[in-house]
């Protein structure tokens, strides 16, 4: 792992390198450490390497922090809502009692913070260099991290937010979407499903969604990413364990009864509620490719019942804009080819192009609810269903990582923002860097 972020040119060891380079000075080579064979028993004084901080599960008062580490190691983060870090404060991994430890990702949620407001944050990474026992462990340097900013969500906060999906671990167009995400710079991004294939081990996890081998290797350092997964997201012998690199919103958030409910969010940035739910995979549970391991059909009635007391908060209900979030389309029109691909039933296409029991179980609640957009991906190809007097809500489909321009597929991030009142929908396709939809809809 170690050589594998290093060959990247990932974040310099700075600490633990310059505690390596007393040996440099001297005539004799000093012979190179060796890590022991089980990373949890230390670094064996390998430098560690430490990855750019990665903001996610973003709310009003809350913000969570994960970063990858080649080696066994702690981490806090020092934050302040001044860039002097006047005052800071420094959290810690885990809640009460033990703080986790790790070989290969950190996480640190910061609690108790401001809504609608700046901080500067760094990480501080320490590796064990020997952890036999915790009787003779032994600490290595400090890293720390260059100082990256957030600002948290809420009424006060600038309503913009840009979606990607799709992302499927290419590079190439995982790339093009990081370098408009950085030009645009969104309030917040959602990454609405399929950033994986097929998970086998925690080290997939965490390229993908902490150390994405590209040169924007920071894209996520100060702008706070809300994630919800896509069908090939619970693909993978390692992939039900994916909150040990993508932290579940903060448990304040969700009652007991919804406690697997973990990337649902309803939160607020500026006019617009923002809602996330998951549509879970794209076959009935029943499928034979499952296995057995499928529950999603009772996860789709958990989220009905938790959508709805969603938009009964009057935070959520007073949102002029409120834009709903899912992998899989709620929609298709009667008379396109992807009609028939409903995901109810065994598909001879074994694909399902929308969701009909996702439509049928929260359709009516999002229609009732006033809902002017839902955003969606999986189709990987950009399409807009203009909203009808049944079903008064738009529907965007956007993201995918392929490029096929002869039939129309390109990636594409797609950005919505309130301007004088309004939410205006831009569609970028970044491969051929063009806008290739932009409309204002009214509340
Ligand atoms: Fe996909
Ligand atoms: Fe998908």
């Amino acid at each position: 792992m170690a050589d594998k972020l290093t060959r990247r040119g990932f974040m310099a060891a700075g600490g633990a390198l310059a505690a390596s380079t007393a040996f440099a000075d001297k005539d004799v080579a000093a012979p190179s450490p060796k890590p022991p064979a089980d990373p949890f028993l230390g670094t064996g004084g390998v430098p560690l390497v430490v990855g750019d901080p990665c903001l996610q599960v973003p709310g009003e008062t809350t913000m969570g922090v994960s970063w990858a580490v080649s080696g066994l190691s702690k981490g806090v983060v020092e934050y302040a809502d001044n860039p002097d870090f006047r005052d800071a404060k420094t959290v810690k991994s885990g809640g009460y009692g033990l703080v986790p430890i790790d070989v290969s990702a950190l996480q640190v949620r910061l609690t108790g913070l401001k809504p609608a407001t700046k901080y500067w944050y760094r990480t501080v990474t320490t590796p064990f260099v020997d952890y036999k026992n915790i009787y003779d462990a032994k600490l290595g340097a400090p890293i720390v991290s260059k100082v990256h900013s957030f600002t948290t969500l809420g009424t006060g906060a600038v309503a913009h937010f840009c979606m990607i999906s799709d992302t499927h671990a290419r590079w190439d167009t995982f790339q093009m979407m990081v370098s408009k995400l950085k030009e645009i710079s969104p309030s917040a991004v959602v990454w609405n499903g399929d950033a994986t294939n097929t998970t086998q081990t925690k080290a997939t996890a965490v390229e993908i969604f902490l150390n994405p081998p590209i040169e924007a290797r920071d894209w996520s350092a100060d702008v706070p990413v809300m994630f919800e997964s896509g069908n090939h997201d619970f693909r993978g012998s390692w992939i039900s364990k994916k909150e040990e690199v993508i932290l579940p919103r903060d448990p304040s958030e969700r009652r007991g009864d919804q406690w697997d409910l973990k990337w649902n969010f309803a939160v607020r940035l500026g006019d617009m509620a923002l809602v996330g739910l998951d549509t879970g995979e794209d076959k009935p549970d029943a499928h034979p490719k499952w296995f057995g391991l499928a529950n999603f059909e009772a996860y789709r009635r958990a989220q009905a019942k938790w959508l709805e007391e969603q938009f009964a908060r009057p935070e959520i209900a007073s949102a002029r804009f409120k834009v709903v979030f899912c992998h899989i389309p709620l929609f298709a029109a009667k008379d396109s080819p992807e009609y028939p691909h409903d995901g109810v039933k065994i598909d001879p296409q074994d694909f399902a192009h929308w969701s009909r029991e996702c439509a049928e179980l929260w359709g009516p609640i999002i229609t009732r609810s006033g809902v002017q957009l839902v955003v969606c991906g999986h189709l990987h190809r950009f399409h807009f269903d203009e909203p009808a007097p049944e079903r008064p809500w738009a529907q965007v489909v956007g993201g995918g990582c392929g490029v096929n321009l002869k039939k129309g597929r390109f990636p594409t991030v797609v950005e919505g923002k309130v301007e004088d009142g309004r939410l205006r929908l831009v569609v970028h396709d970044v491969f051929s860097k063009r806008v290739v939809f932009d409309r204002l809809i009214d509340a």
